[in-house]
């Protein structure tokens, strides 16, 4: 499990932000002296402006969003307001940004704790901006430059100023580099490193105020080599992005792909001023190649500049995805690359193990692999300590910036350190000596070489308290209970994509029985996978005559969680589906990330929640309305819940989960998922020290009977009748309204959890013997999607 937790909690919660962000967020701590972000102004309103703005909304930061005219951001607002993926995390969170023009609103200026600007890339306009804040901002402010390669010094040197260059777009991409200069206060530094990292939730690389920085300097190069490759070699575009995407570590945007997504205008003018802010380093030439500066006049004569103009090296045409054919230099059909040591590679699971494959193959994958890997590394260590004196964060950089599955330092240490450098020198590639322990370098760099070799993932998580040498406290095939100091357990899963089958099941059951025994304070229930849970595993479906008994079986495990008498607080992020928003809901308490796409998405598949989704939502959302209001018309708010289940709705963010009601007002939301497992190790550890006890067995639910159930089927007939459902899914949609209102019950009234957890099995175990079910799952198996049958 690797999990970057903050300090320890006691002397963290001491240093938290004292600034009012609202219930239930995550707060950032404060190295800087009580200082503190009321307000940010964010200058320049286009990409980069628009999404640092959202962001900082995201975090519960109002915002001043300023370009030179009204028009332009009135319709940035509008933009960011409809942008895919959303840049907001709820629609709400929009109103948290006011928007203005720099002749009208300039006085605003002086309202921000921290102005960035994110205007055109340009050295003068920067640096007249950044005089003309000067003479508004109040005095203890900070201002910052967005830019993505001019020196920092050169557009200020002033205490309070330096470098934040965010990754687009803001909210997604992890990496937020931070460059100093000379005059920079480290305190401010510090301070920004800290807020970032706490509440905007970044990953920070501190950075020299070198040309580019780190990630786009080395991505500038070593994309440049690849291209100049590629070219003088005759590959096509598809055998390109077929070796050089997730084949060798790379997103799957790979190379041509993620020009289209840049803009050719964007990466020609990187490579144009790159070329002049580096004189002293001989990689420079490849930024000049002739065969790519050609390749990118044609095509930007054409118009041919990627997504932004429609058509770049890919080409939509129709339903097709059309390429660009290199030789001829017009689109055609897409031809799959006739390489067949790709299929074989593929099938290799371990990065480090693949790439080992792929660089020994004696053909064209082989070859591009060798220039493409070789080359970076080799480019990224020729670097030190020029752009940094800390390998780690050339590592972060690609990882958090360019989606790397491992940074360039890792990625040799894995591929054995020596070995490829002797490769590397066959191949040509000067290798610079330090690598080798032969010249002097930072001892760090090469300590941290070797270490990086050694450690195991699982010891990042010893940041919240765990040994990660001591075996786990209980384990099998599906997951694992581990100690994660200071009494408290976590219960990770580690199934395919985190999904449950009876091995999670059995853990749960055994986690609590742990707990019972007394020895322990509470449990975390998190894990370190791509997502927290995609739900059940619809491959091992028990037997029909099984059905009944096991979900049963997985309701007893969740509602052992639930009156477990030992807090339990789940850590969701990533997708947190069907089972696995049971599984969070049954918690004494939910940390989630921030980034947590939650939902039951059950209807999918033809079925409906059968481990409570159904009963939380009640109890979550029509419960609390009717007991605060008894004569409150309990309609609506059922059919809030009818709706969240029956459409499979999934939030795009905690936030909106918790508007959705997954999420309630005193669970929280952490901002950085390095921090997740340890913010929820510390909410064990308070809600222990506040006196939990187990919630009572009670009649907590309100089950609203046949008036409303008859008045959610009326919905559900005029839906089906304007066909904004199929037949089935009206089907689906009235035993899921029996359910959520406790079937046929002549009034409203107030039952116990189990009550809804009956009526949760019976419809499912109903359900799952329809053929239009059946079809359902094996669609969903068959094509990783649902189907509407
Ligand atoms: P953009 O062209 O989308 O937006 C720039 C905005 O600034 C426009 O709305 C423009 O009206 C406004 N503007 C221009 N001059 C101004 C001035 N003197 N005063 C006030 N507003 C002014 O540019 P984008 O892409 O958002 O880039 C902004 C900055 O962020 C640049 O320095 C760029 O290098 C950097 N950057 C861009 C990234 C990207 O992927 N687009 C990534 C990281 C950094």
């Amino acid at each position: 499990m690797k999990v970057i937790g903050p300090s320890p909690g006691a002397s963290r919660r001491r240093q938290r932000d004292p600034s009012p962000i609202g219930r239930g967020w995550s707060r950032g701590a404060g190295p800087g002296e009580g200082r503190t972000i009321r307000r940010a102004v964010v200058i320049g309103s286009g990409t980069m402006g628009g999404g640092i703005a959202a962001h900082f909304a995201n975090a519960r930061v109002p915002v001043y969003l300023l370009d030179i005219s009204q028009q332009i951001v009135t319709a940035s607002l509008e933009r960011l307001k409809k942008s895919k993926p959303p840049a907001f995390f709820t629609a709400e969170t929009a109103e948290l940004v006011t928007i203005g023009n720099l002749n009208d609103n300039e006085a605003w200026i002086s309202e921000g704790d921290w102005i960035i600007e994110a205007i055109v890339e340009e050295l003068q306009p920067k640096r007249d901006l950044v005089a003309r804040i000067d003479r508004l901002r109040k005095p203890d402010s900070i201002v910052s430059s967005n830019t993505s390669g001019l020196p920092i010094s050169q557009i200020a040197a002033r205490p309070y100023f330096l470098g934040t260059h965010f990754f687009n777009p803001p909210r997604y991409m992890k990496l937020l580099e931070v460059i100093p200069t000379a005059e920079t206060d480290p305190k401010i530094t510090d301070f920004v490193r800290d807020f970032a990292e706490r509440r905007l939730g970044k990953g920070v690389v501190i950075c020299k105020d070198t040309p580019n920085f780190i990630a786009n300097r080395l991505a500038s190069i070593s994309g440049a080599m690849l291209l100049d490759f590629v070219l003088e070699h005759g590959y096509t575009i598809e055998e390109t992005d077929a070796i050089a995407g997730p084949l060798i570590g790379r997103p799957k945007t790979a190379a041509f792909r993620l020009q289209d997504l840049v803009g050719l205008d964007v990466s020609s003018s990187v490579a144009r001023n790159l070329y002049d802010l580096i004189p002293n380093d001989p990689a420079r030439k490849v930024l000049r190649s002739p065969r790519i500066e050609a390749l990118r006049k044609k095509q930007m004569d054409r118009g041919r500049l990627g997504d932004k103009s429609g058509q770049g090296f890919y080409k939509k045409g129709g339903k097709a995805i059309e390429t660009l054919d290199l030789d001829t230099g017009e689109y055609r059909a897409r031809r799959e690359p006739d390489i067949p040591s790709i299929g074989e590679a593929s099938k290799i699971k371990s990065l480090p193990e693949r790439l080992h494959f792929v660089l020994q193959q004696d053909d064209k994958a082989g070859a591009l692999a060798r220039h493409v890997v070789y080359n970076s590394l080799a480019y990224a260590a020729s670097r030190i300590p020029e752009i940094t004196d800390d390998i780690e964060n050339v590592d972060r950089a690609m990882r958090w910036g360019f989606s790397h599955e491992m940074g360039p330092f890792e990625l040799w240490d894995a591929l054995g350190v020596r070995a490829t450098a002797e490769a590397m020198k066959r191949y040509g590639i000067d290798v610079p000596s330090w690598v080798l322990g032969r010249a002097a370098v930072p001892a760090a760099v090469i300590g941290r070489l070797a270490r990086s070799l050694e450690s195991s993932p699982s010891e990042t998580l010893d940041e919240c308290g765990r040994d990660a040498r001591s075996p786990a406290v209980r384990d099998n095939k599906g997951a694992s209970l581990v100690d994660i100091g200071d009494g408290v357990l976590c219960l990770e899963f580690h199934t395919k994509m985190n999904t449950l089958d009876d091995d999670v099941r059995s853990m749960i059951v055994q986690s609590v029985e742990e707990l019972e025994k007394g020895a322990w304070i509470g449990m975390v229930i998190g894990n370190d996978g791509a997502d927290f849970c995609v739900g059940a595993n619809l491959d091992v479906a028990p037997s029909e005559s099984r059905l009944n008994a096991a979900v049963k079986a997985m309701q007893d495990a969740l509602m052992a969680i639930r009156f477990c008498s030992r807090p339990i607080v789940a850590a969701p992020f990533g997708r947190t589906l069907g089972g696995g928003a049971e599984i969070a809901m049954a918690a004494s308490r939910i940390v989630a990330a921030a980034e947590t796409y939650m939902g039951q998405v059950e209807v999918g598949v033809g079925l409906v929640p059968a481990a409570g989704g159904c009963k939380e939502l009640i109890r979550r959302v029509v419960s609390p309305a009717v007991r605060q209001t008894p004569n409150a018309d309990p309609l609506p708010f059922v059919q809030n819940v009818l709706q969240t289940i029956g459409a499979a709705r999934v939030s795009t963010s905690a936030a909106e989960a918790r508007e959705l009601g997954f999420l309630t007002d005193a669970d929280r939301i952490v901002m950085n998922r390095d921090h997740l497992i340890a913010e929820a190790k510390e909410e064990v550890l308070e809600l222990a020290a506040h006196g939990y006890s187990a919630p009572a067995r009670e009649k907590n639910c309100y089950a609203a009977g046949r008036d409303v159930l008859a008045a959610l089927k009326a919905g559900i007939y005029v839906m089906q009748q304007g066909a904004y459902m199929s037949e089935y899914d009206a089907v689906i949609s009235s035993r899921l309204a029996s359910i959520l209102c406790g079937g046929d019950l002549s009034s409203g009234q107030w039952v116990d959890e189990q009550f809804f957890l009956d009526n949760e099995r019976e419809v499912f175990v109903a359900l799952c013997s329809e053929p239009k079910t059946v079809e359902r799952i094996q669609f969903m198996l068959a094509n990783g999607k649902p189907l509407r049958n």
